[in-house]
């Protein structure tokens, strides 16, 4: 029989109750996680948010209580009466924080009982995720789960805190609105009210919070939802949360210690640790040439290195041909990775062809010499190739000839997979940097038009203005990111705020006047008003916690993720919706789409 509350008060949380309690009489409230029976004696851990208490209940001194537990089974809702007790020598638990005291029970309520569960839910089991997400509710009851949340929530906490000191506001903008610039598909609202016409969900608040800046905002932040229709991986959701923050009078080396500070103050409440400061900065072309990605993961070395001069017009004709017509030679070098089988290394050229190279010559460093399927053609380069990685007997040599950047992406490729691999990645630690000076624009051979690389309000350094006329592709953008061991965190844009240069630069992108009009003419038209210099970024609030939770995928730190395959289990959305809605909007599905 379920009881109501009447009357009875938690007095104390379930992960509350330490040896300076001992004595007192108290109350607690939670569900039932386990229980064990020993010989007269029941023995159920209570579960709250904070944590377990084990309650006794003897039927010689509480018969009615201990009848009542008899009945009780998992996730049932209990509250307990009883006096905290030290726990006889020998039984305390050192794991958990309570496990010096027990509450001897003199009176229990069942508050409501629980069907039985589809998964258990101690902190062991592995439960597929589908299911998982199903019970969400189940889910997040076990506490290895909830410990995200928690840290997810200091996260906002330090981030609000962090911000209102440093004077900024934090302001709303809208979701129903219209397209915006960050390149994914949009999802689309259609209206009711404007018959075939829709609004558009934010990629990102861009567009409003430079409009703010226009507005006089100075400094504006925003814990936002962004929504994009793009394929899913463990780091992308369709919704997704942005720290979003954008200021006014301030250059770039004036705006990235601001956010500097706001993550040092992100790992310092939530995990303790102290990242030093200044955070290292790397250009674009330095990370690619070094790392083979514009998000190195510096939490191990293994640098890529150019060889080009090593092979420049040799016997070696793929290379040689390569580097004729602009190409280049990258290699890397594996410590101890000459011990990987034939099979192994027939893996990783197969690999790399599938990343779009033309292949991967291998090499062996071998105490007698270097081995390799083309060794006979290698032969002059080799004294100056173990040069320069300063190889050691044992190593594996991996080069790539191609145009670039894709020979040294292949390669970057290559590194992460092999550092993995072989356990070079050290656990529960955080490597931090800027990614700065990234291409303004890129050519898209297909379409044959430059587009631009973060998004066309992005402003080019003052000393790259005369290449927007003569070689746009050299132009380098005041744009950056910030890299956390090997993942995009945050990207950002010190902006375009003069309406002649955004012109100039919608020329360039091959976007005409009456086309830019169309898609961003409130913001033109703001940016006319007095628009101040202003410049941002947006960190990926999702990513960052998982990073910090030490978690894979970021769904693990969303209350209600979407799957792969971008439903909820939970709600079944997307569904198919009723007629009539669909009728009041004015649309009709077209049959077999
Ligand atoms: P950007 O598109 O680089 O910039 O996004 C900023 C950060 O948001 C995170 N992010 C995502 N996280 C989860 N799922 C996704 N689908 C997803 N897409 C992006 C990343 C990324 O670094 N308006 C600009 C910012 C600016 O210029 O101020 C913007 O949105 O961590």
């Amino acid at each position: 029989m379920t009881q109501t509350l009447g009357g009875w008060r938690r007095s104390h949380t379930c992960g509350e109750l330490r040896a300076g309690h001992v004595g007192r009489s108290v109350t607690l409230m939670g569900w039932a996680f386990r229980r064990r029976d020993h010989g007269g004696l029941v023995f159920l851990d209570l579960r709250d948010r904070e944590g377990l208490t084990q309650c006794v209940f003897n039927p010689a001194t509480a018969a009615a209580a201990h009848a009542t537990a008899q009945e009780v089974r998992a996730e049932f809702v209990l509250a307990v009466v009883g006096t905290v007790q030290r726990r006889p020598p020998g039984t305390e638990n050192s794991k958990l924080p309570t496990g010096e005291v027990e509450v001897q029970v003199t009176d229990v309520k069942i508050l409501n009982e629980s069907k039985p569960l589809p998964f258990p839910l101690e902190e062991e089991t592995a439960v597929d995720e589908a299911v998982r997400l199903k019970y969400r509710y189940l889910d997040l009851r076990r506490p290895h789960v909830l410990r995200n949340f928690v840290i997810r929530d200091q996260v906002c906490r330090a981030v609000r805190d962090y911000l209102h000191a440093q004077g900024f506001l934090e302001v709303e903008t809208p979701f129903l609105t219209r397209s915006t610039p960050e390149g994914a598909r949009d999802f689309l609202v259609p209206s009711r009210l404007a018959r075939g016409s829709c609004y558009a969900l934010p990629q990102s608040p861009q567009l409003f919070k430079q409009i703010l800046m226009v507005a006089g905002v100075e400094r504006y932040f925003q814990i936002v939802r962004c929504f994009r229709d793009e394929d899913l991986r463990k780091d992308r959701q369709p919704e997704f949360s942005q720290i979003d923050i954008e200021t006014s009078f301030l250059d770039r080396d004036e705006f990235l210690p601001i956010v500097e500070g706001m993550i040092v103050e992100i790992f310092r409440r939530v995990r303790g640790i102290e990242l030093p400061t200044p955070f290292p900065r790397l250009a674009y072309d330095e990370a690619i040439a070094r790392f083979g990605t514009d998000k190195p993961d510096l939490r191990f070395d293994l640098e890529l290195r150019d060889c080009s001069d090593l092979f420049r017009g040799g016997e070696f004709q793929a290379f040689a041909q390569v580097l004729a017509s602009g190409g280049a030679v990258k290699g890397l070098c594996i410590p101890r990775g000459g011990g990987m089988s034939r099979k192994e290394l027939d893996d990783l050229t197969g690999a790399a062809k599938n990343l779009g190279a033309k292949g991967l010559v291998w090499v062996r460093v071998n105490p007698d010499g270097l081995q390799s399927p083309v060794g006979r053609v290698l032969e002059s380069a080799k004294p100056a190739l173990v040069a320069r990685f300063a190889a050691a007997p044992g190593d594996l040599l991996l080069l790539v000839g191609d145009v670039m950047p894709l020979a040294a992406t292949v390669l970057g490729r290559l590194r992460q997979e092999l550092a993995h691999r072989l356990n070079l990645i050290p656990a529960d630690q955080f490597r931090v940097a800027w990614v700065i000076d990234f291409p303004l624009v890129e050519w898209i051979e297909e379409e044959r038009r430059w587009d631009p690389v973060h998004h066309p309000f992005t402003a080019p350094r003052d000393e790259d203005l005369p290449l927007l006329d003569s070689d746009p592709g050299r132009a380098k953008a005041k744009a950056y990111d910030l890299v956390v061991n090997g993942q995009e965190v945050a990207g950002g844009s010190i902006r375009i705020h003069q309406q002649s240069l955004q012109e100039k630069m919608f020329k360039l992108l091959g976007i005409s006047a009456q086309e830019a009009r169309a898609r961003f003419g409130f913001l033109l038209e703001a940016l006319e008003f007095g628009a101040p210099p202003m410049g941002g970024i947006a960190a990926g609030l999702d990513r960052l916690v998982a990073i910090l939770a030490g978690e894979e995928s970021i769904r693990e730190v969303i209350a209600f993720p979407k799957t792969q395959k971008g439903t909820c289990p939970l709600t079944d959305a997307p569904a198919p919706v009723d007629p009539a809605q669909l009728r009041d909007l004015g649309i009709r599905l077209v049959e077999g789409s």
